[in-house]
């Protein structure tokens, strides 16, 4: 128990638990040669399972001071080319991005007891499949991106509230409004590693890595 946190916050934390659930097996000797349809796999089990938003994730950067940072997006979609997300190139990861492009993506399906992990090089996609994927998506998802600055020092909420009426308006006329700044990065994973946790802690540690065009397999300790 630590010195000065509050009882109550003590005794909440104290009572959490984590895999209050039958977990499936994995057998890993089983998986496919390479990441991405174990990857896809896995989605479709985790979304069947009624895990709630399996395509959000965290996105772990660094820039050029080297210090971590970390946030959740939304999958964009994930292919041979790899593992794609959508944001603004001027926000905080965007600037990071651009100072240092690798990142690391973090999935957690507490559903299942599942984690999956994905390290490599991020580039960014020309702009036309920016502007396509983010036309695809819903008008509030095109005036959030039209309000732009993100990252960027808010001065005021009416400000924001100001920005944002503005861009819904013109996302409504115009559906095809460029957002600029609007990019698609795309994660070309060299290391993905599958977590399934077990009941009784011998947890699964399968870890691909990249070796020229093939992968290689290996268990992790847990
Ligand atoms: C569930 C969820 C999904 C999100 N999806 C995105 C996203 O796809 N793209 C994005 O730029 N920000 C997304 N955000 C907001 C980011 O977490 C973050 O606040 C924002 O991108 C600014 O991050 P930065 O200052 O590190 O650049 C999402 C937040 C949540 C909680």
């Amino acid at each position: 128990m630590s010195a000065d946190a509050s009882p109550e916050f003590e005794r909440l934390l104290r009572s959490q638990r984590v895999w209050d659930t039958e977990l499936p097996p994995f057998a890993p000797d089983t998986a496919p040669a390479g990441p991405l349809p174990l990857f896809e796999q896995w989605f479709a089990e985790a979304v069947a399972a009624g895990q709630p938003e399996p395509h959000t994730m965290s996105l772990a950067t660094a820039g050029a001071d080297g210090l971590p940072d970390v946030r959740t997006v939304m999958l964009h979609g994930a292919d041979r080319q790899g593992w794609h997300f959508a944001s603004h190139a001027g926000s905080r990861k965007g600037r990071q991005l651009a100072e240092r492009p690798y990142a690391a993506l973090g999935f957690y399906w507490p559903v299942q007891g599942r984690q999956v992990r994905v390290r490599g090089r991020v580039s960014t996609a020309p702009p036309e499949v920016a502007h396509a994927d983010l036309h695809a998506r819903s008008t509030g998802a095109l005036a959030s991106a039209l309000v732009g600055r993100q990252s960027e020092v808010l001065d005021s909420t009416p400000e924001l509230a100001r920005a944002s009426e503005a861009a819904w308006d013109r996302a409504a006329r115009e559906p095809d409004a460029p957002a600029p700044s609007w990019t698609v990065y795309v994660l070309d994973a060299d290391e993905v590693e599958f977590f399934q946790g077990d009941a009784r802690r011998r947890h699964v540690r399968l870890d691909y890595r990249r070796d020229g065009e093939a992968w290689t397999r290996r268990l992790l300790w847990p």
